[in-house]
């Protein structure tokens, strides 16, 4: 029998039935002080069944923050919430990671404590409008002297990440958030050891995955790339450059495996036409595990595996949709319709309620 989605895997030390990963999912449902909330539990409970679940983006401090209704992983508070979704996980036999997330340049400044004004590399201010539908601000450029103290948001979201039985961590470095900020050039104009080459755009993920990697083991770490995509109005001179050189320094770095953004079909959400895939080149530079991500099916899934092209496939709105996912690609069942109105925001309508199979 040939490998594919259904193929157990080896995880660094876990072992997965199945290589079906429900990709990390904005839902802003998140309780008061950015603490997740029972809904939470038994939303992710539900799709347990998944050989992994990566949780929503989640901000690692409260400067991190970027959009009403995240959740949140910097105090106790949150770390019993969460407590409460990897235990209701965990007791449906799945296995859960979280996301550690910051937003930098993209924040809406109103939620920032004291409304402090969002931080990235460099101020460059980013086109186009805020969900909210108001004009960006111009970040603070992040002072070489406060750039320690991001890594150490992250060790911390970590270590919070831990006591809150997770079964490891991503390390959110696509999309456009801060990580993605420092990888790019569009919107990188550093000059100190931060900006320039490939090399020192990449230090600031490179540290914070050192961090990251002493509070877990690298066995526990993985990181999520998009090198294409131009959400959040992003642009790099030289992609292949840049997240060629990324991928070599995380497979050194030993990380259990690399997530790749890059979309197979030209209507998602990240899609950028007419670039030639980048997905093969990185999984020679980089040793470890490859997940890819954008609009597979079952069967561009399937094939992907097959081909060797990536070793797990981690689905979006298919596992929001459908929290029996699994069973619905092995017995080739319709799945349900995703509702748009429902996907941020809201309660437990379009959230605990997508049906499963009788
Ligand atoms: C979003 O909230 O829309 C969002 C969050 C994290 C991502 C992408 C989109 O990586």
């Amino acid at each position: 029998m040939s490998t594919d989605l259904f193929s157990p895997i080896a995880l660094g030390p876990l072992t997965l039935p199945n290589r079906l990963v429900m990709a990390p999912m904005t839902r802003s449902r998140t309780g008061a002080a950015d603490t997740p909330t029972d809904l939470a539990a038994t939303y992710y409970a539900q799709r347990a069944t998944a050989g992994l679940i990566i949780a929503e983006a989640t901000q690692v401090s409260a400067l991190a923050k970027g959009y009403p209704l995240t959740p949140g992983i910097y105090n106790n508070a949150q770390v019993a919430g969460w407590r409460s979704v990897t235990d209701a996980v965990h007791a449906k036999g799945g296995r859960i990671f979280l996301q550690l997330w910051h937003v930098g340049r993209v924040a809406l400044q109103s939620v920032l404590p004291d409304n402090a004004l969002p931080v990235g590399p460099s101020a460059v201010k980013p086109a186009g409008k805020t969900f909210t539908g108001e004009e960006y601000v111009t970040p603070r450029a992040l002072e070489l002297s406060e750039i320690p103290s991001i890594v150490e948001q992250y060790r911390n979201g970590a270590g919070h990440a831990k006591a809150a039985g997770f079964d490891g961590v991503e390390i959110h470095g696509a999309n456009g958030y801060l990580l993605d900020q420092f990888l790019r050039d569009g919107t990188n104009q550093r000059t100190d050891a931060y900006g320039g080459s490939e090399a020192n755009r990449a230090r600031l993920l490179l540290e914070v995955t050192e961090a990251v990697i002493d509070v877990w083991g690298k066995e526990r770490v993985g990181v999520r790339l998009s090198p294409f995509s131009a959400f959040n109005d992003m642009r790099d001179s030289d992609p292949v450059t840049t997240f060629a050189y990324a991928a070599r320094k995380l497979s050194d770095l030993g990380i259990v495996y690399l997530h790749i953004i890059e979309p197979i079909n030209s209507d998602h959400i990240m899609a950028v036409p007419g670039v030639e895939p980048i997905a093969p080149l990185l999984r020679e530079s980089f040793q470890g595990i490859v997940m890819l991500n954008g609009g597979y099916n079952k069967e561009t899934g399937n094939a992907a595996i097959e081909s060797g092209a990536a070793d797990m496939i981690s689905f979006g709105i298919p596992f929001l949709t459908n929290p029996d996912l699994v069973r619905r690609y092995a017995e080739n069942a319709a799945l349900n319709a995703p509702d748009q109105s429902t996907m941020y925001g809201g309660d437990a309508h379009g959230y605990t309620d997508y049906p499963t199979l009788a």
